[in-house]
């Protein structure tokens, strides 16, 4: 029996998926003997991949889009308690007494944050979306007790998730659109972006484009939120391709300290890491192989 351990990413779409290059740069790193591969899984097929991995003596996958919440569907997989809360998971272990479900989302993106020197005790936290991301996010932070709001373009989708952190975490949670966006920045210590906003085929919409109340005029844009995002206000988008997405280019250029997801997907990868192999990795060989792989990909274009 070969002694390479096998770990894997489970998703569909999964081509652009920089999570094999990450991995197989911290197990090479750690010299622990080990490949790790994407797989597309359609959804009517996860069941039966997720056991063929186990009967192939997988010891760990990722799961990802569109797979989080469907993942714990199955009876034989037992979610921790915070995936089991947010009713989503990436991560999975394999034992021999089982499969352990995790979610490691969340607390990649408190490391991300945390890594930037941002503290995040205490403070309001904004979260901009009602998505996937947002949830796991969002659970996070209203767990900690954290005051929290949620804003989403379809404002019900915001309320209904709200009412379901608050209801499971004590914590009191607000929720709206994004009609009241200027003052729900001014109040935000920490602004968190999760919609595809920024990205792909809205490469070049910003939430900011989403409000009435914001000029489009890109100097009077800027000047009003000047007014709104102070030094202080770090403003956190999920999003890593592009690099610096157009709201967080305008809230950089307004004087806001900003972040972008490079880090939140390192760092879930690393805790997950961690959970198959019991050993920490070396953060910064991850942030490298994903910044090079993602440089590669720019030169494509
Ligand atoms: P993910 O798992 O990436 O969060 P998702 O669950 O499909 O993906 O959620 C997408 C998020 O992006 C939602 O908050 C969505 O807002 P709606 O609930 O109103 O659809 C948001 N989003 C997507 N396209 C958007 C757009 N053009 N403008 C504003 N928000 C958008």
């Amino acid at each position: 029996m070969s002694n390479v351990q096998k770990y894997g990413v489970f998703g569909d779409p999964i081509h652009h998926s920089l999570s094999p290059v990450m991995h197989n740069a911290a197990f090479s790193n750690l010299g622990i003997p080990a490949v790790y591969e994407a797989f597309l899984v359609k959804p009517g097929d996860l069941e039966h991949a997720v056991l063929k991995a186990k009967d192939d003596g997988f010891r760990g996958l990722n799961i990802t889009i569109p797979h989080k919440e469907s993942v714990l569907k199955f009876d034989f997989i037992s979610p921790d308690p915070f995936s089991k809360m947010v009713g989503a998971a990436n991560t999975l272990r394999f034992l021999p007494t089982g499969i352990e479900a995790f979610n490691t989302d969340a607390m990649g993106a408190l490391l991300a944050l945390e890594s930037e020197n941002c503290s995040t005790d205490g403070k309001n936290i904004l979260v901009i979306g009602a998505g996937g991301a947002s949830r796991s996010i969002s659970f996070l932070f209203g767990q900690r007790q954290n005051p929290l709001k949620i804003i989403n373009r379809t404002a019900e989708k915001a309320e209904k998730l709200a009412a379901e952190i608050s209801g499971k975490t004590g914590n009191n949670v607000s929720a709206g659109g994004f009609s009241n966006l200027l003052d729900d920045v001014e109040w935000a210590d920490i602004i968190i972006q999760t919609t595809e906003l920024g990205m792909g085929k809205y490469e070049s919409v910003s939430v900011f484009d989403q409000t009435e109340s914001v000029d489009s005029d890109e100097n009077l844009r800027n000047n009003l939120l000047k007014k709104y995002l102070t030094p202080n206000t770090v403003v956190f988008d999920i999003v890593y391709n592009p690099k610096e997405t157009k709201f967080l280019k305008e809230a950089r250029t307004a004087g806001a300290k900003t972040i972008n997801g490079t880090m939140m997907l390192v760092y879930q990868g690393a805790l997950a890491f961690e959970l198959w192999t019991g050993q920490k990795p070396d953060v910064s060989v991850m942030k490298d192989a994903v910044l090079k792989a993602l440089d590669a990909k720019q030169n494509e274009k």
